[in-house]
């Protein structure tokens, strides 16, 4: 669902509309979103805190510092910042103004100003203060800014009139807000298929052999690609990474064996698939059923090489998909990578090395290189991971 795991944040100002922001809450719950709710101060008269905040699951916040007393200070840039998208809804004509205007003398404005994600107003009014060119030159001034204004609707007002100026429905609401992520999520109805971190290959019940993978640049690159649209299977070996996202499905492994067992029971539907993990080569020919102790331990382990998951998948490629690898090189990384990208079957390929500092595993930056099929590369700069995860999908797209 377009709206699963949406973090939504709702302001409702001072208008009779105000009673359908509840439905609106709820509808937005049924889908699936996460809301977070402020009322102005004028919206308290005509819809209850308890109400919303019964709703939403969720605190009700209104005032930039709390009036019980405890002097609680109200974080508006951490709300603005905590949401995917921003309503207000309804929207009086004196909150357009000033929203159009840079004002802020309440948390809703103020969380506006600060918010960084899509907002969309839902305006609600007496239909002469709708036709109103201060309103009209409000509304346009906000869509310059890249707000997006719901429309309204024609029927009874308040007032007794009929015109235009009532609040748009709250299926209207969020069936313009879900058409609205559709248009901006280019990865929707796409799907990936990830692999991430490290694998564990075990010698006895509690040794292995491992490595030092995070596992970040996959949960980075399956974040991202949730964000834009797309259903996730985050394929991963053990990491200390939590990430919750309606489109995630998350498969923890340990060994590469059950990594490659669990990339075969589901490659075949993927459009994109990116491995991120670092798969142990090699893995102990025999894993010990009980602790090996000291005093009968061999000095030596026999080893025998894991499957090559991506060179497994690169073999088994179906037409369309696209297939990238990673690959982390210490010395004449380019001619390697190329490479490693035809040997593999890959599209592309996002090549590291340890030799930059901050980059590669461990760290929550990263440096990267992108090589392409017809060896064309493009180099990024030092960036954190989400960055990097970010630049990623941008080439990807544009494959
Ligand atoms: N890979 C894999 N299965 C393996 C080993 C690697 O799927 N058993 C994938 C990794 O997820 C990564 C790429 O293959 O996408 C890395 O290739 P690899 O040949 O292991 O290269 P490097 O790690 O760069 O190291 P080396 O060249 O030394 O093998």
């Amino acid at each position: 669902m377009v709206l699963t795991g949406q973090q939504i944040l709702l302001g409702i100002t001072g208008s009779i509309a105000a009673y359908k922001a509840a439905f609106l809450v709820r509808l937005l719950k049924k889908e699936g979103a996460e809301v977070k709710v402020i009322l102005s101060p004028a919206a308290k008269d005509f819809v209850s805190p308890l109400t919303l905040a019964t709703l939403s699951g969720n605190p009700v916040f209104s005032e930039l510092v709390d009036e019980d007393g405890s002097d609680q200070w109200n974080n508006h840039v951490e709300l603005g910042l905590w949401a995917d998208r921003m309503i207000i809804a309804p929207a009086t004509a004196n909150t357009l103004a000033k929203m159009a205007n840079g004002q802020c003398d309440n948390m809703i404005l103020a969380a506006y100003l600060s918010a960084k994600c899509p907002v969309y107003v839902s305006p609600a009014m007496d239909l002469d203060m709708y036709k109103h060119p201060g309103t009209k030159e409000n509304l346009s001034k906000l869509e310059s800014f890249g707000n997006k204004v719901i429309p309204v609707g024609f029927g009874e007002l308040a007032s007794g009139l009929v015109g235009e100026g009532r609040m748009a429905e709250p299926q209207e609401i969020i069936d313009f807000l879900k058409k609205d992520i559709e248009d901006q999520s280019p990865l929707s109805g796409k799907k990936v298929l990830i692999t991430a971190g490290p694998t564990y290959e075990p010698i006895d019940p509690v040794r292995f052999i491992g490595n030092r993978s995070s596992g970040k640049m996959g949960f980075a690159l399956a974040q991202e690609a949730a964000n834009l649209g797309a259903e996730v299977t985050l394929i991963h070996g053990p990491v200390h990474l939590s990430l919750n996202h309606g489109r995630i499905n998350k498969i923890p492994i340990e060994t590469a064996v059950e990594m490659l067992e669990a990339v075969q029971k589901v490659r075949d539907d993927m459009d994109v698939l990116i491995f991120s993990a670092a798969v142990a080569d090699f893995r102990p020919a025999t894993a010990a059923q009980e602790k090996i102790k000291k005093d009968k331990a061999e000095t030596k382990i026999d080893l025998e090489m894991n499957p090559d998951i991506l060179a497994d998948t690169g073999a088994n490629k179906k037409t369309g998909q696209i297939l990238v690898g990673f690959a982390l090189e210490t010395e004449n990384a380019r001619e390697n990578a190329l490479s490693k990208l035809k040997r593999k079957n890959c599209d592309f390929l996002v090549l590291n090395t340890l030799k930059d500092e901050g980059a590669g595993f461990g760290h929550d930056t990263n440096k990267v290189s992108i090589i392409n099929a017809n060896n064309t590369w493009e180099d990024f700069e030092l960036k954190s991971k989400q960055e990097v995860a970010k630049d990623i999908w941008n080439v990807l797209q544009n494959a």
